[in-house]
Parts: structure tokens; C-alpha cells; sequence
């Protein structure tokens, strides 16, 4: 089975971050969500892998590589407009042949295993795609799935204004072949885009089978930043405490906290769960809980919680930065308390 992976698109909802990088690639516990995807497919040997990728495919490329760090070899496709989940499919017809294939949004995060979700779609199952559904609050921001009386799918429909059902479709999509007719057969939907969801109604529609399985664990679709911040925060809940850096006698370390050598934290309080980066620097403040610090950001000064602290970021004077996600070299500075999505560069003076 081969891996398909998106990481093209415009990243509209987490502006400005996304005007100078790709959202794929914002850190989550310090690691990128692409990172996540790619670990997760190879983790189920699923490593011959096809990457979409957009506007930001130079950074994407620097950032995973040929993929052989996860045993993995990557092939990027780039994809002429991002016009659609199913045109990136249309357009990665000649990496993906006739077999069959998982799809995975590379903005998309699980805690499931991913083996279950697989497991023999290939070998045993004649379905035309298997998809992942989710229960949901607000089922209006997604590809919503309906169910007939037997528990079967009979109906899907993207971004419902009256959804129908709290099922969300997840990220992660497994298909057979037949999907590539289907993508070419529909129309563009209203927002202009070829919709995966449209491809796999065109295929019920035609009476092939529709497998799903029904997440039991968390699912984050991290386009935006409230939903970023919240898979920060869980995954954050999974880190064990291994202070390598250098802690002073006048700091205090609280719950599960990871220091990387070469971070240094000085007259500090770190409440846990929170990650600090290689190339840190964190003086006279208190971090946590929920905060992932980039490398060589530096913290003096100032109070920060749940948050997402990208490379070479810094929090000082007085600043208390709460529910916040800072972009690469962003500065906050000043007397008083803050909610911000920074883009990279962004400087930003509180108080008078
Ligand atoms: O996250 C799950 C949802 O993903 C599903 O519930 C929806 O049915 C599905 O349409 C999709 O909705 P989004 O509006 O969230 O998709 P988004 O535009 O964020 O794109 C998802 C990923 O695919 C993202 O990593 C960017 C990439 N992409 C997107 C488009 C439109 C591409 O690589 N090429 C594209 O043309």
C-alpha cells in the first residue's frame, strides 16, 4: 500500500503564521505535524510515500527530506493549484498506479492506532475506500457522514450549514483504485475545489462499498489555532520528565518537564507538562503548563502558558502570554497579559 500525503494548500485559517511558512510544519511538542504523519504511515510500513505539496514545497523539502530518517523514500508531487483534495489526487494518479492507498491530511493528528485503521483493507476487504469518521461538536467545519439503519454510510456531505449527523470525516482516507474514476467524474463544488467528499459520494452513488471506522481516541484537524493549541495540550500530556539542560538551584521544575541539553533555565518555574528546545534560554519566569518552547527562544521576565513558542521566539519584560502561538524570531514585550497568533518576525510591545 502506498502513502499519500497533503501538505499543499493555502493555510488561510492560521494567517499570518501561513504567509511564511507551511502549516504543516507548525511544531507540536517541538516536532512538526508532518513529522507526526510521516512516523505514523512509516510506523505501519506503509513507506513508499507521495508528498503534495504547494507553495511551500521548499520548506516541506528541507524539512523531511528523502524520508529515509523514517525508513521511508518520499516523492514530492507538486500540485499545479491547490483546487481540491481530490485534484491532488487526480494529480498524483501516476505515483499511485493502481494500488491501493492511504490518503493523510498533513495537517491532521490521531491518537488511535493507525494499525487498526489499515488493517486488512488490502487483503480482505472488496471495498472501493475505507473512511475514518469522528464524533464532533461542530460537524458544520467538516465532511460530514450519514448513516442508513444498518450503520452503513449512505450519504456524505462537506461543511453542512444543518449537518445531519456529529460524524466528521477525518484526514485519513484508504482507497482502492476505483477512486481515480471518481476524481475525474465530478465537478468543482461551490467553493471551487474538486471535494474528496464528492469523489467517494460519486462511488456510493454507483452502489461500490464504503467501509468506515469510528475513532475512539482524540482527532485534531489543526488548521486553526484554538484546535493547534488543544493537540499541543494533549500531546503535551504524554511527555515524562527528563531534564538533560541546565536547571539552576533557584529554579523550580513541577510535574512532567523535558530540557534538552543545551537549554538553560535560570531563577525559573516550569510547570508540566512543557518541552524547552536545545538553544533556550528561560530566566526570572514562570512556564506552564502546556508550553512547547522552540529552540533558542528566550523566556526573562515573564509568565506563559499553554502555548506554542517557535524557533528563536522571545517572551520578556513583564509579559503574561497565555493561549498564544509565536511564529519564528517574534518578539512580545511589556507589562500585561496577551492571547496572540504571531507570525514569524512579528514584534509586538505591550503596555505603554
Ligand atoms: O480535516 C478533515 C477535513 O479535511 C474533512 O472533514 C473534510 O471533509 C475535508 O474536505 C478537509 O477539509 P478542510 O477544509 O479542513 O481541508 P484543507 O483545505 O484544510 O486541506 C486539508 C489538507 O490538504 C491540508 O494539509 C492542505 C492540503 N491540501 C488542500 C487543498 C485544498 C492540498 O494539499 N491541496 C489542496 O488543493
Amino acid at each position: 500500500m502506498k502513502g499519500l500525503i497533503l501538505a499543499g494548500g493555502s493555510g488561510r485559517r492560521l494567517r499570518p503564521l501561513t504567509h511564511t511558512s507551511a502549516k504543516q510544519l507548525v511544531p507540536i511538542a517541538n516536532k512538526p505535524i508532518l513529522h507526526y504523519v510521516v512516523e505514523d504511515l512509516a510506523g505501519v510500513g506503509v513507506t513508499d510515500l507521495g508528498i503534495i505539496v504547494g507553495d511551500t514545497a521548499e520548506e516541506i523539502r528541507a524539512s523531511v527530506g528523502d524520508g529515509s530518517r523514517w525508513g521511508a523514500s518520499v516523492t514530492y508531487i507538486e500540485q499545479s493549484a491547490p483546487l481540491g483534495l481530490a485534484h491532488a489526487v487526480v494529480e498524483a494518479g501516476g505515483f499511485l498506479g493502481d494500488e491501493p492507498f492511504v490518503m493523510y491530511l498533513g495537517d491532521n493528528m490521531f491518537e488511535d492506532s493507525l494499525e487498526a485503521v489499515v488493517e486488512g483493507f488490502v487483503e480482505e476487504s472488496r471495498a472501493s475506500a475505507r473512511l475514518l469518521l469522528s464524533r464532533v461538536d461542530d460537524p458544520g467545519s467538516f465532511g460530514v457522514a450519514e448513516l442508513d439503519d444498518d450503520g452503513a454510510i449512505c450519504r456524505l456531505v462537506e461543511k453542512p450549514n444543518d449537518p445531519r449527523s456529529d460524524l466528521a470525516l477525518v484526514g485519513v482516507y484508504l482507497f482502492g483504485p476505483a477512486i481515480h474514476e471518481a476524481v475525474r467524474s465530478i465537478e468543482p463544488s461551490v467553493r471551487g475545489e474538486l471535494e474528496i467528499t464528492d469523489a467517494i459520494s460519486w462511488l456510493l452513488d454507483r452502489g461500490d462499498t464504503v467501509e468506515h471506522h469510528l475513532l475512539e481516541g482524540w482527532w485534531i484537524d489543526t488548521g486553526k489555532k484554538d484546535p493547534l493549541l488543544e493537540c499541543n495540550r494533549l500531546v503535551l500530556d504524554d511527555v515524562v520528565l527528563d531534564v538533560a539542560g541546565s536547571v539552576d538551584e533557584a529554579s523550580v521544575i513541577e510535574g512532567m518537564v523535558a530540557v534538552e541539553v543545551g537549554a538553560e533555565i535560570a531563577s525559573s518555574t516550569l510547570v508540566g507538562p512543557v518541552v524547552v528546545a536545545a538553544g533556550a534560554r528561560i530566566a526570572n519566569s514562570r512556564v506552564g503548563p502546556y508550553v512547547s518552547v522552540g529552540a533558542d527562544c528566550v523566556i526573562t521576565e515573564a509568565t506563559v502558558d499553554h502555548a506554542v513558542l517557535m524557533d528563536s521566539s522571545r517572551v520578556t519584560g513583564g509579559t503574561h502570554l497565555s493561549d498564544s502561538v509565536l511564529g519564528r524570531c517574534s518578539e512580545v514585550s511589556g507589562d500585561g497579559s496577551t492571547s496572540l497568533l504571531l507570525g514569524d518576525h512579528s514584534v509586538v510591545e505591550l503596555g505603554d
